[in-house]
């Protein structure tokens, strides 16, 4: 390929990579951008509306509770702290979380669409992995999957298929780090089985090779 060409388009693709309209974490433009919800209180707008930089305080920033475990779930527990939580995280592009699973505790296959997570363990035992599609065949995956002990950091990379899976004998706790101020949760069985409106039953049968009844019972465990 012709250099000038390649760098040309390079330039253009690099020029629309940036475009003002792309609404993804972007880099900031000020120092800090502490999210407000009134609008009569703010100034700048570049994620959520920001807060007059004179008023922002170090409680913007902070946030306790990551000692305790969070909101009990189905099988485990739950705290995040996001952009609703930590407003001065606005447009800087990071949130954290922490999960307590008990034994056979699952938190079950799901995305961030906005974000790559990194988990910490602190306690326990974890089987965890996310799927790539197969590049030759997107009809198939790869699985990268890894036995994680106090510790040891693993990374999912964002908009990937992933799950953490308690195999030990005791709760297990972990710390997870997103590289958004708002990384979206997509469970994957609940999303599906679980929409309002519901997906209509030819959909949901063809698509996964089921039964009328199948899906029907898949529906009643996901509602
Ligand atoms: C903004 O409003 C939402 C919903 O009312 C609330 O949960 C959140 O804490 C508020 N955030 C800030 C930074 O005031
Ligand atoms: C967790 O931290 C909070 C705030 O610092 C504190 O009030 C609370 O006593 C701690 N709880 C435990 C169980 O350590
Ligand atoms: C394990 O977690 C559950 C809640 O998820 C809690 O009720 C239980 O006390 C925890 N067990 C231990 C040993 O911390």
């Amino acid at each position: 390929m012709n250099m000038w060409w390649f760098i040309t388009t390079l330039a253009i693709t690099a020029f629309i990579c940036n475009s003002p309209a792309y609404a993804y974490d972007n880099n900031p433009l000020q120092d800090i951008c502490v999210a407000v919800n009134d609008s009569k209180a703010a100034v700048f707008v570049n994620g959520k509306i920001c807060k007059d930089p004179k008023f922002a305080t170090a409680n913007d920033f902070f946030a306790s509770g990551l000692n305790v475990s969070g909101t009990p779930g189905s099988s485990g527990a739950s705290k995040f702290l996001t952009v609703d939580k930590i407003p001065g995280v606005n447009t800087l592009g990071i949130s954290i979380g922490r999960i307590d699973l008990e034994p056979q505790g699952l938190a079950p296959l799901h995305t961030h669409p906005r974000a790559t997570e990194l988990i910490t363990v602190l306690k326990g035992t974890l089987y965890v992995g996310f799927l790539v599609p197969d590049s030759a065949n997107f009809f198939k995956s790869r699985l990268f999957s890894k036995i994680l002990y106090p510790g040891d950091v693993f990374v999912f990379p964002i908009g990937l298929i992933h799950f953490q899976f308690n195999v030990g004998h005791k709760n297990a706790t972990y710390l997870a780090a997103f590289n958004s101020q708002n990384p979206g949760f997509v469970f994957i069985p609940n999303s599906i089985f679980s929409s309002n409106p519901p997906i209509p039953d030819d959909v949901l049968t063809q698509g996964f090779q089921l039964s009328k009844t199948q899906i029907a019972e898949l529906r009643r465990k996901f509602s």
